[in-house]
Parts: C-alpha cells; structure tokens; sequence
C-alpha cells in the first residue's frame, strides 16, 4: 500500500500547479463530482475541502514573536506577521470562502466579480472591492474552477498590477490544462493549487469530466 503524502504534490507537465492527492481530500471530490450531490452537500463538502487546502498552502505565512502570559507564567508565542486577505471570484469561489475563514477568522475578504460570457468564453468584469493595503501581506485568490483561465488570469493582473500583490497565490478545486497553461503564461509566478488535473475543455468550455456549473452547483440555481 502506498501512503499519499499530505502535501500537495507538483504537477511533472505544468511546474506552476500543485495537486493534493490527499486521500481525504479526493474522497470529498468525488460525491462533489456527483451528479446526485445537491446544493446543501455539494457547499458543505467544497468548503470542508478549501480549509484542508488552506492548511497546508499556507505553510510560508510568516510570523513574529510576542510575549504571552498564560494563566502560569509569561512565555515567548508568535502571531501571524502580515494581515491575509482571500479574494473569492464572484459567484463560485464564495463556496470556498467560509472553509478557509474557518481556519483563518482574521482574515479580510476582498471580491472580484467576473464572469464568463457564454458565448465567447471571455471574462466579463463587473465588481471589484478590495483592502487599499492589500498588498501587505498573503492573497488568495479562490475559485473552485480554473476552465479557459480567462477570469482568473483577468482577476490575477488586477491583483498583481494594479494592486501590487506580490505574494498571490490561486486555489481551485479542479483545474483544466488549458486553464493551467494560460496562467503559467500570463501570471509566470503565481502558483495553482488544486485537488485535481482534468482532462481537458469540452466544446462548450465545460471542464472535463469536471463538475458542471459550479456557481449553479453551489447556490441551488440550476
Ligand atoms: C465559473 C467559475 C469561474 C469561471 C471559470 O464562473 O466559477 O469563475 O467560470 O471559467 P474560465 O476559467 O473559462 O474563465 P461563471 O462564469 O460560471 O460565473 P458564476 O460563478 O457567476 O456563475
Ligand atoms: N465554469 C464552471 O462552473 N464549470 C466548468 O466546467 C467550467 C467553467
């Protein structure tokens, strides 16, 4: 038998993606994956997954010394070092958002809204709230599906060219080559985690065998 580490492992045909094949984790994935999961579940299960996730892909936050006094005696601790900020994009990677807050309360949440237009599978913006100093620290950016890679490269150069975001770093739940490959392309330096390489895009640009819709998936509105 053998043991699957619980770190994300990198992908050998894109060197920007890191999977986890984290046997809980792909336990989850797979009644995400299923077509009788209903909303309830399907958001239960995302957000139980993003906050694994999250556990581990934040192994390099920094920290600092403090002092503390426990109910005993004055003792030496740390604190996170920088404020975290999650940027879920709007609608889908809301459903991440709760399980990665549970792990993290502190953390400030910024929006990107984007979506991707049906026809020609390009982003269309239209929301962006953002901490002014956002840059001060750690970003996530969260969406469960990275398909063209069109909104998250979209959301990726607001972060990192009009905001400065120089420690960004992507989480999704499936990922497609396509996808994989644009943000290797246009974002060199931002690294993809994710619970699973699909195969590829449909000829609807639906990911492959993917999960459907995951923003209908997540809020019912099928
Ligand atoms: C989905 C998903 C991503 C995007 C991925 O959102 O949540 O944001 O598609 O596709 P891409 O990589 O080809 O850009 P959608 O456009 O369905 O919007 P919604 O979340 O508001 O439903
Ligand atoms: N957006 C989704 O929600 N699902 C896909 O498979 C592709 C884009």
């Amino acid at each position: 038998m053998m043991t699957k580490t619980t770190m994300p492992i990198q992908s050998k045909e894109h060197p920007n993606l890191w999977i986890f094949e984290h046997p809980v984790i792909q336990d989850k994935l797979t009644r995400i994956r299923n077509r009788e999961t209903q909303h309830a579940q399907f958001r239960r299960l995302l957000n139980e997954i993003a906050g694994l996730m999250f556990f581990q892909l934040s192994r390099h936050y920094q920290t600092k010394n403090i002092k503390v006094e426990t109910p005993v005696e004055r003792t030496e601790g740390c604190q996170l070092a920088h404020p975290i900020t999650l940027v879920p994009i709007l609608r889908a990677g809301v459903g991440m958002t709760d399980g990665i807050l549970a792990m993290i309360p502190d953390a400030r949440v910024g929006h990107i809204g984007v979506y991707r237009d049906e026809e020609t599978k390009q982003p269309v913006p239209y929301y962006c709230k953002l901490p002014s100093d956002i840059s001060d620290g750690p970003v996530l950016l969260i969406d469960p599906m990275l398909a063209t890679g069109g909104s998250a490269s979209y959301a990726a150069t607001v972060l990192q060219e009009e905001y400065n975001c120089n420690d960004l770093q992507m989480v999704c739940l499936v990922a497609a080559p396509e996808g994989v490959e644009k943000i290797q392309v246009d974002h060199p330096d931002l690294l993809v985690y994710t619970a699973s390489l699909d195969r590829w895009l449909n000829e609807h640009g639906y990911i492959c065998p993917g999960l459907g819709d995951a923003g209908d998936r997540i809020f019912g509105t099928l």
